[in-house]
């Protein structure tokens, strides 16, 4: 399979630090993956570079390697601050994912609009079209978002935390819609986290993230006692109780 997404050895150097070398992984058509690690660990950093918004200090991102354009990308940044005050409702939020003159401001077109209501409609949030987003909840305001990138009808999907703030409820719903997305669409999505067990259910591949290093495969592959002790450099114990993972730093 050609991948929409690939990185070749990709460094990058923060403020004279190297916080990430030597990044290797390719996304292809359809597949869900997700970049887990600790805070600090470099999963924003990751997700700016592939975007184009951080430069590398080595190797290449290249996007669209099967024909999609870099435009083609949708993006979930880590944290949006909507204050309740301002008259921007759930509508207007994913309408701005379309480009402002391809809209038609300040009349939308028939094609316009329906291409809002179809983006509101994949992530169920067609109910509360209407309603300001300051006022929504976690996860009713994380649908509005991941609908505002959807409407630009990307191949490729990077989410930056989508699942921090989220009740157990909102968490399970928002990673079935991405499991979706990524099945029924054939979106390729990329989204970074800090606990990998939400995503256990779709998750076809996972980039750990630790000490300035990425470690990827399938889940069983690498997240064991023995691989991750090796990305972080030191004694690690990798448990599984009750179908859950939990990472467990060594002496
Ligand atoms: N502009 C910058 N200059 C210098 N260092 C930076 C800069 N931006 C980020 N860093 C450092 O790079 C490292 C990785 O940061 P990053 O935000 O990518 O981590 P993260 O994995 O997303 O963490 P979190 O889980 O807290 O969101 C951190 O040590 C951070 O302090
Ligand atoms: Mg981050």
């Amino acid at each position: 399979m050609f991948p929409l997404l690939q990185l070749d050895g990709v460094g990058v150097r923060l403020g004279g630090r190297q916080v990430l070398s030597d990044v290797s992984f390719t996304v292809g058509k359809g597949e869900f993956a997700a970049i887990i690690g600790p805070n600090g660990a470099g999963k924003t950093t990751l997700i700016r570079v592939i975007l184009g918004l951080r430069p590398t200090s080595a190797g290449r991102v290249i996007k669209g390697v099967n024909g999609a354009g870099a435009g083609r990308v949708g993006y979930v940044p880590q944290k949006i601050v909507i204050d309740s005050d301002i008259p921007l409702r759930a509508w207007d939020v994913v309408a701005l994912g379309l480009d402002g003159h391809k809209l038609g401001f300040p009349f939308p077109s028939r094609r316009r609009r329906e291409q809002v209501e179809q983006a509101l409609q994949d992530v169920g949030a067609l109910g509360y079209a209407d309603a300001r987003v300051g006022e929504l909840s976690g996860g009713e305001q994380q649908r509005v978002l991941i609908a505002h990138a959807l409407v630009s009808r990307p191949q490729l999907l990077l989410l930056d935390e989508p699942l921090a703030n989220l009740d157990l409820r909102s968490e399970q719903e928002i990673v079935t819609l991405l499991g979706k997305l990524a099945r029924e669409h054939e979106i390729a999505v990329l989204l970074s986290a800090h606990d990998m067990n939400p995503l256990l259910p779709v998750m076809d591949r996972i980039i750990y993230v630790a000490n300035g290093k990425v470690a990827t495969g399938s889940t069983d592959e690498v997240v064991t006692s023995e691989g991750l002790t090796r990305l972080y450099g030191h004694p690690v114990d990798v448990l599984r109780v009750r179908g859950r993972v939990v990472v467990v730093a060594g002496d």
